[in-house]
C-alpha cells in the first residue's frame, strides 16, 4: 500500500511539470525509510541566460545525487503562475522547494503555506518577505552596487553624469543594488541624470536608454543592474554612434555573456552575480538528512574589467 501514493505523486508531477532528465531512484518510501526525494524547482522565467545557468547548475549537482529527482517549472515572468506552481508542489506533497522569485511581496504567501505544510524551503537569489522558509542562498546585491559606484567614481575620477538602469524594482537585488550604488556616490560629484526601471529585460532598457539620448548630450557612464540590460544600453547607444563617448557597467558576468562582452570591449566592467545553483542542491541533501543549515548562505563576487579580465576577475572584498 506504501507504493500507491509514491505512484500517485509520480503521476501528478510529470502531469503538471517538466520532469527532470532521469527518474527518482525507485520509491521514495522503501522499509519506512526514505530512498528517493523529489525536489519542486520553481524559476521565474527563462528568458535571460543567467536563469538557464541556474537550472543548468541545479540539474548538474542534482545528476550526482541519484535519490534526488528535480521537477522545474517556469513561470515566464509572470507572478501569478509562480504562485499556481508553488501551490502545485504543496498538493504534490513534494519533499522540498527551491525557488527563485519574481517578486517578494506576491510569493511570501504561497511559501509560508508551503512551510506550514511542512515542506522545507530554499530561496534562490530574490529575496521573500519576512524570514519563513528555511535558507536563502544568494550574494550581497548592496555590496555589489557599491562596489559598483565605487568603480564608477574612481573611473570617472569623482564628477560625471551617470544614467542608471534599475531592474525590477519590486524584486530585492533591484533595491539592493539601488542603495548601495547611492551609498557609494553619495557626496560625489557623481549625478544621476536619468533612472529607468527595465525590468531586467534587455528590450525595455534599449528603449530607455534612447529615451536617455534623446533628453541628454552628455552622458559619462550607464550603470544598469544587470548584463542583459547594459548590453541593451550599449545597442542603443551604438545606433546613435554615441557608444564610445560613455563606459558602461553590468552585473551577473555569466562567462559567455558579461565576461565575453568585457573582452570584446562592449562593457567596461561586469559584477559577477552567482547563480546559486550548486550549493542550493548541498544545502537541500543536507535539509534532507535532516540536518541543521544556516538560514543564510552568503556568495561572493568579482568584478571583470580591462585589469582583471585576464586572470579570471578580482574578487570583491
Ligand atoms: C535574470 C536576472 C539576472 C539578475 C537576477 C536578479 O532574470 O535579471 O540578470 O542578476 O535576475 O534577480
Amino acid at each position: 500500500m506504501l507504493a500507491l501514493p509514491a505512484l500517485a505523486l509520480t503521476l501528478l508531477l510529470t502531469g503538471c511539470g517538466k520532469p527532470d532528465a532521469g527518474s527518482p531512484s525507485g520509491s521514495p518510501t522503501e522499509g519506512g525509510k526514505k530512498s528517493g526525494y523529489v525536489i519542486g524547482m520553481s524559476q521565474c522565467n527563462l528568458g535571460e541566460p543567467w536563469r538557464v545557468e541556474m537550472n543548468a547548475q541545479i540539474r548538474a549537482a542534482a545528476a550526482k545525487h541519484p535519490q534526488l529527482k528535480v521537477v522545474f517549472k517556469d513561470a515566464q515572468n509572470d507572478t501569478l503562475k509562480q504562485r499556481a506552481h508553488v501551490e502545485e508542489f504543496v498538493s504534490a506533497k513534494v519533499d522540498l522547494i527551491i525557488i527563485s522569485p519574481k517578486e517578494a511581496q506576491p510569493l511570501t504567501e504561497p511559501v509560508a503555506r508551503a512551510m506550514d505544510a511542512g515542506i522545507p524551503v530554499i530561496v534562490l537569489d530574490r529575496r521573500l518577505l519576512g524570514d519563513k522558509y528555511t535558507c536563502f542562498i544568494g550574494a550581497d546585491n548592496r555590496k555589489i552596487g557599491r562596489a559598483a559606484g565605487d568603480w564608477i567614481v574612481q573611473k570617472l575620477g569623482g564628477k560625471g553624469k551617470v544614467v542608471e538602469l534599475k531592474g525590477l524594482m519590486t524584486s530585492t537585488p533591484g533595491q539592493d543594488r539601488n542603495a548601495g550604488f547611492r551609498e557609494a556616490i553619495k557626496g560625489t560629484g557623481i549625478e544621476v541624470i536619468f533612472e529607468a526601471d527595465m525590468k531586467w529585460l534587455e528590450p525595455d532598457a534599449r528603449k530607455e536608454m534612447e529615451s536617455a539620448l534623446a533628453r541628454f548630450s552628455k552622458i559619462d557612464c550607464v550603470y544598469a543592474h544587470n548584463d542583459p540590460g547594459a548590453h541593451g544600453a550599449w545597442l542603443a547607444a551604438k545606433q546613435a554612434g554615441r557608444e564610445k563617448e560613455m563606459l558602461f557597467v553590468g552585473i551577473d558576468a555569466l562567462p559567455h555573456e558579461g565576461v565575453a562582452y568585457v573582452q570584446q570591449g562592449i562593457l567596461d566592467a561586469s559584477f559577477q552575480y552567482p547563480t546559486g545553483g550548486a550549493e542550493a542542491i548541498d544545502i537541500a541533501l543536507k535539509i534532507l538528512a535532516g540536518e541543521q543549515v544556516p538560514k543564510e548562505v552568503t556568495l561572493g563576487s568579482r568584478v571583470f574589467d580591462k585589469e582583471s579580465v585576464g586572470q579570471g576577475g578580482r574578487e570583491l572584498k
